[in-house]
């Protein structure tokens, strides 16, 4: 299952997986996700996250829409000395593009009850997975 707020990211998404019939796409808010407590086996959200403008709520739907026992993947962004010269562009404050700080992530996942944390930072990137327990 698949989830973008876009109808056009997902018209892509559909016409790029045209044949790959295991795949479904829902329109919805990663602020408010469309699925029942436990929904998922695993949940991944990669390349997102910086653009929502409440990211500490879409990390609680994703651990709320995962089940006990099930496994979540995020890649984002990270806040390094690089980006603070970055973030000071009017580009970021248009976009409304943000650099998450190295324990920001990683914290909201402890705060709502995942365990076995683990963060691999890549320049200004960071992909962090977690386990929600039995
Ligand atoms: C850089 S794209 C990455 C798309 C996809 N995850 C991938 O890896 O190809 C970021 C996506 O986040 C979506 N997005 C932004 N805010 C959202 C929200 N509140 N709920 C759901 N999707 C959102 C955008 O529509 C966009 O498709």
């Amino acid at each position: 299952m698949g989830l973008d707020v876009s109808e056009a990211m997902l018209q892509r998404a559909v016409r790029d997986n045209a044949d790959d019939r295991r795949v479904a796409y829902v329109r919805g808010s990663a602020l408010d996700v469309p699925f029942a407590d436990g929904a998922f086996d695993t949940v991944a959200c990669l390349a997102a996250l910086y653009l929502i403008p409440a990211p500490r709520i879409a990390v609680r739907e994703i651990c709320r829409v995962t089940k006990p026992g099930g496994r979540v993947a995020l890649f984002t962004s990270l806040q390094t000395p690089l980006t603070s010269v970055l973030g000071s562009s009017t580009a970021e404050r248009v976009s409304g593009f943000r650099w998450f700080g190295k324990d920001e992530i990683t914290g909201w996942l402890r705060e709502y009850g995942l365990v076995d944390v683990q963060q691999t930072i890549s320049g200004q990137g960071q992909f962090v997975t977690a386990r929600k327990p039995q």
